[in-house]
C-alpha cells in the first residue's frame, strides 16, 4: 500500500513508520510525507529515507477549503491509499475528510474520548487522574472523534510532570501506530457505518 503520512513537527511518529515500513514489518510504503510547517523536523526524518516531501503553507490558501484541495491534489498525485496523521496540527475540512473516510487515520494522546483537543497531559494530570494514554481512530469531522481502533495506557504517578507523561505516552504512540497501519496495509481493518472491524471482530 501507498501511504501518506502528514505531519507539523518532530516526527517521532512518522520516524517509527519509517522504520517499521524499512524492515517490512509493514507491508507498505510511504510515499509522501506532507507538512503544514516548513520548519519540521519531520521533513529532515523524510528526507533522510529518501521520502519525497512537501510543505502546504497556508499562507499561500485563502481558506481551509482552498488549503485542503491543495492537499487532496497531492495525495492523488501520487495515488495513495491510506494518509496517516502523525503530529499533523491542523483541522482538516469536511470536504477533505469525507473524501478519504476510511483511509485517513490520526494518534492522539489521551484516551479517547477523555480530553479531545490540546494539551492533554496537562490536563489529565490536573485532573488527578492515575491512568492515561493514546488513541488511533479513523477520522472523521467530529475533532478527535472518529471510532477508535486501538488505545495504550500508561499509569501517571504521583511525582509526575508533564514532560514524564507525555514522554510515557509517546513511548506507546510509537508501539503501536506501526501495529494499526500493518493491520490496515493487510487489510484487515475496516471502518463500517462509524464501527471499526479488525478481520470479522468489532472493535
Ligand atoms: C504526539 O504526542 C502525538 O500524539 C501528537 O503530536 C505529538 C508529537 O508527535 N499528535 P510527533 O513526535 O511529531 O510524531
Amino acid at each position: 500500500k501507498r501511504i501518506a503520512v502528514f505531519i507539523s513537527g518532530f516526527g517521532s511518529n512518522l520516524q517509527a513508520l519509517i522504520d517499521a515500513c524499512q524492515r517490512q514489518a509493514i507491508d507498505g510504503e510511504i510515499v509522501l510525507v506532507a507538512s503544514n510547517q516548513a520548519k519540521a523536523f519531520g521533513l529532515t526524518r523524510a528526507a533522510e529515507a529518501g521520502i519525497d516531501t512537501a510543505v502546504v503553507d497556508k499562507s499561500d490558501y485563502s481558506d481551509r477549503d482552498s488549503y485542503d484541495v491543495a492537499l487532496a491534489e497531492l495525495i492523488d498525485d501520487y495515488t495513495v491509499d491510506l494518509i496517516v496523521l502523525a503530529g499533523f496540527m491542523r483541522i482538516l475540512s469536511p470536504a477533505f475528510v469525507a473524501r478519504f473516510s476510511g483511509k485517513l487515520l490520526n494518534i492522539h494522546p489521551s484516551l479517547l474520548p477523555n480530553y479531545p483537543g490540546l494539551h492533554t497531559h496537562q490536563r489529565a494530570l490536573e485532573n488527578g487522574d492515575n491512568e492515561h494514554g493514546c488513541s488511533i481512530h479513523f477520522v472523521t469531522s467530529e475533532l478527535d472523534g472518529g471510532p477508535v481502533i486501538l488505545q495504550a495506557k500508561v499509569p501517571i504517578f504521583a511525582e509526575d510532570t508533564v514532560q514524564l507523561v507525555a514522554q510515557r505516552v509517546n513511548q506507546q504512540e510509537l508501539a503501536i501506530y506501526p501495529l494499526v497501519v500493518k493491520w490496515f496495509c493487510q487489510d484487515r481493518l475496516l471502518m463500517k457505518d462509524g464501527q471499526v472491524w479488525l478481520d470479522d471482530h468489532l472493535l
